[in-house]
């Protein structure tokens, strides 16, 4: 049964996207109750008792990867490969620690969107837009336009920025996290290169093979605001989805929220000081023939206090090949092992995803053999 009427909520909806104020507007305005067209079916919130949430007593956490030792040719990088490999076939997520990157660089990355967001309304409307042909949008409330149904929609306002093929044009970024961007950009490169050689090797490809095709090469870049809300148990920071990249690198700042679903189990991902949250998206899972699985996982609303911050770095394939044919890679396909998707794109991929990925459904079975 429906809690709420969809379509005058619909309408609400539009309405309030179309004063481009973000969800952080409405909680400046000094609302106390969330407008209906945010409240969610009781069975996807938070505290429904259908998927009950790890309280941590059976000790379930998110396998952690320790980059310490990365480039010695040794035992240490032997645990590594395995610990990825076992990371990407069961869980789909893992911390990464010890990664080598300054702690000064994750900070100000986060303090950079907290400026955005946190800059005076006129200023910051200029950037609000759908239009994701253009470099840099600031939205609320996810892909309303995009997805099958706009409602109900979500507690968070996002500032995203994308460069095709690496090539970042950083004149394009709002000048209030230009530099931190281009810092922290550099060093996600960096880390997504180490973690394709151990993901490469983990599939017992060559380390080279997963960057040589250039399926990593362009990047989506999220700063996720998630306001605090004053009705939190009915409306949730990001609904459950898996990422439709290859690879996506979410730095969280200090507060918690983030749940992975694991055996049918949401599991709380902690935020650990230092670390960086990885996941395998659907588009890895295709072409890795299922040896590397895509996770569903959602943001629960941030109860009160302090808003919650994080950055995602989504890891796609390079401009000029989204249109290209591409399946599972030729390499892990055997007689034991046949094919499970059948050959597409990831343009085609995406355009399914679109509709379908956005509001709980999962967009891979549809690409199935
Ligand atoms: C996403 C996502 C998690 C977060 O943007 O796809 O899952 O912590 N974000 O914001
Ligand atoms: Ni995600």
């Amino acid at each position: 049964m429906a809690l709420v009427d969809y379509t005058a909520a619909e309408k609400e909806l539009y309405e309030f996207d179309d004063l481009k104020i973000g969800v952080k507007g409405l909680v400046d305005a000094g609302l106390t109750h969330i407008p209906r067209f945010f409240i969610h079916p009781l069975e996807c919130r938070g505290n429904s008792s259908s998927a009950p949430q790890n309280n941590g007593a059976d000790g379930v956490e998110i396998p952690v990867i320790d980059l310490e030792g990365f480039n010695d040719n040794d035992d240490r990088r032997v645990k590594m490969v395995n610990a990825i490999r076992y990371a990407c076939a069961t869980w789909g997520f893992f911390q990464i620690v010890n990664h080598g990157i300054p702690v000064a660089v994750m900070e100000e990355m986060v303090e950079s969107i907290r400026r955005f967001h946190e800059q005076p309304q006129e200023a910051k409307m200029e950037w609000y837009s759908r239009d994701f042909s253009r470099k840099v949008n600031y939205y609320s409330s996810g892909d309303i336009k995009g997805r099958a149904k706009p409602v109900p929609a979500e507690w968070r306002d996002t500032l995203s920025c994308r460069a095709a093929d690496d090539q970042w044009d950083f004149d394009a970024l709002p000048e209030l996290c230009r530099s931190e961007m281009r810092e922290y950009m550099k060093n996600m490169i960096d880390l997504q290169e180490k973690l394709s050689e151990l993901m490469s090797e983990a599939l017992g490809l060559n380390k080279d093979h997963l960057s040589s095709t250039g399926y990593l090469k362009s990047i989506k870049l999220s700063g996720h605001y998630y306001p605090a809300c004053p009705e939190p148990d009915l409306t949730l920071g990001t609904i459950k989805h898996s990422d439709p990249s290859l690879l996506t690198l979410v730095l969280q700042d200090k507060s918690n929220g983030l749940q992975v679903l694991h055996n049918d189990q949401w599991v709380d991902v902690p935020a650990v000081e230092g670390a960086f949250v990885a996941n395998i998206g659907d588009f890895m899972q295709l072409l890795s023939n299922d040896k590397f699985k895509s996770v569903e996982h959602r943001v629960l609303a941030t109860p009160f206090g302090k808003p919650r911050i994080s950055a995602v770095s989504f890891f796609l394939p390079c401009a000029k090949d989204i249109h290209k044919p591409c399946g599972p890679i030729k390499e892990l396909l055997s007689d034991n092992s046949p094919p499970i998707y059948r050959i597409t794109s990831y343009a085609e991929f995406m355009s399914h995803y679109r509709v379908v990925g956005q509001i709980g459904g999962r967009a891979l079975p549809h690409f199935k053999l």
